[in-house]
């Protein structure tokens, strides 16, 4: 690829419970502010309403924030990159608008970016990257997809949860356990002090590369109420390994799957779950193991940010693939370009 400089490019993501913004330039990251909304942890989960406002509240200085640790204004930048979907309606809109509204002021082209696709993108915003064709075990609060990825956009869906995400179910156990939203960083801080092999659950084994997670949870629901109310907070460290160790052996079975039958040794992995510490750990013991190449992004490319927006939006940026002012925000998974 030929790269087109001078390119700075202003990224915002607004998905779901994070308002962020991230400035790249020339490919290389210059700020990545992120706001996450405090507000739904009493509410064991994302409140939509409540998250649109909070994006609206948050927008303006977020995006000032990230121009302003970037050192670059507004009048300088050559493209606004937003996340078109899939993701929650009320929240995508007001990134939609705010992008349109600012690319329309300042006269400068657009462009859509698809949230699970800049997921995968975000392994290509640190070195090394990766070349393509890889596999791209794509994990998050509410996709979990085997990707083969062929080019920056040009990715096929291998297998999918046919249920919960493995963030989902991560979320509603800690729920069950009584933590409080988002729940995954919770169960793998807990689990650093506890043992894997204290309780055993059933994992459930899906044909072919698809994943599903609502029996694991059902049963975990079933294990907590057969046990006395002091139970869990008694033995919550050693709960927590265990019931992690088992999320991730269903997700590490099903990566050593997919990479025996397509072949493929160069590995990625990508979105929130991917931040999880014990993930992380078991992938390089597979990756040694098997002698893959293996990618994964820094922590905070992980989660929701506009670092993988705007790395998406390079791309896009590269290939011309701009947006006019009617393009519409997509909540569902739906098509995948
Ligand atoms: O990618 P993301 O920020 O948002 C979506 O696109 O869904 O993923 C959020 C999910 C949540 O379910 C959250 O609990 C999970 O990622 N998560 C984790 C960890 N950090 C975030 N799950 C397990 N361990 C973690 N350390
Ligand atoms: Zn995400």
């Amino acid at each position: 690829m030929q790269a087109i400089e001078p390119l700075t490019i202003l990224a915002i993501e607004s998905s779901c419970d994070e308002t962020a913004a991230a400035v790249m330039h020339n490919g290389m990251l210059k700020s990545n502010v992120i706001v996450s909304q405090l507000i739904h942890q009493g509410y064991g989960g994302v409140v939509p309403e409540l998250a649109s406002r909070e994006h609206q509240i948050h927008i303006t200085p977020v995006v000032s924030a990230a121009l302003e640790e970037a050192q670059v204004k507004k009048e300088a930048l050559h493209a606004i990159g937003f996340t078109q979907g899939p993701g929650l309606l009320g929240p995508l809109l007001i990134g939609n608008c705010f992008a349109k509204s600012l690319a329309f002021a300042l006269n400068i082209p657009l462009i859509g970016v698809h949230h699970i696709q800049a997921h995968v993108l975000a392994n290509f915003i640190d070195e090394p990257k990766p070349t393509f064709p890889f596999l791209c075990l794509t994990v998050s609060g509410g996709h979990t997809q085997m990707v083969w990825v062929k080019d920056y956009f040009d990715m096929e869906v291998l297998g999918q949860t046919q249920d919960d995400a493995v963030g989902e179910a991560f979320d509603k156990i800690a729920k069950l356990m009584g933590l409080s939203y988002p729940g995954g960083c919770l169960i793998d801080h807990y689990a650093q002090t506890g043992n894997a092999h204290a309780f055993s659950f059933p994992p459930t084994h899906i044909p072919a590369l698809d994943f599903s997670f609502s029996g694991i949870k059902a049963a975990f629901s079933r294990f907590v109420q057969s046990k006395p109310s002091s139970f869990v907070a008694e033995n919550l460290p050693d709960i927590c390994a265990s019931i992690q160790a088992t999320l991730v052996d269903m997700l590490c079975s099903k990566l050593i799957k997919a990479a025996k039958t397509t072949n493929m040794h160069r590995i990625a992995l990508a979105g929130g779950v991917a931040a999880n510490s014990y993930l992380r750990k078991q992938l390089a013991v597979l990756a040694n193991q098997y002698g893959w190449e293996l990618f994964i992004p820094a922590m905070a490319y992980c989660t929701d940010n506009a670092a993988m927006v705007a790395m998406a939006a390079y791309y896009k940026y590269h290939k011309g693939d701009f947006a006019d002012l009617s393009i519409r925000s997509f909540p569902r998974m739906g098509f995948y370009p």
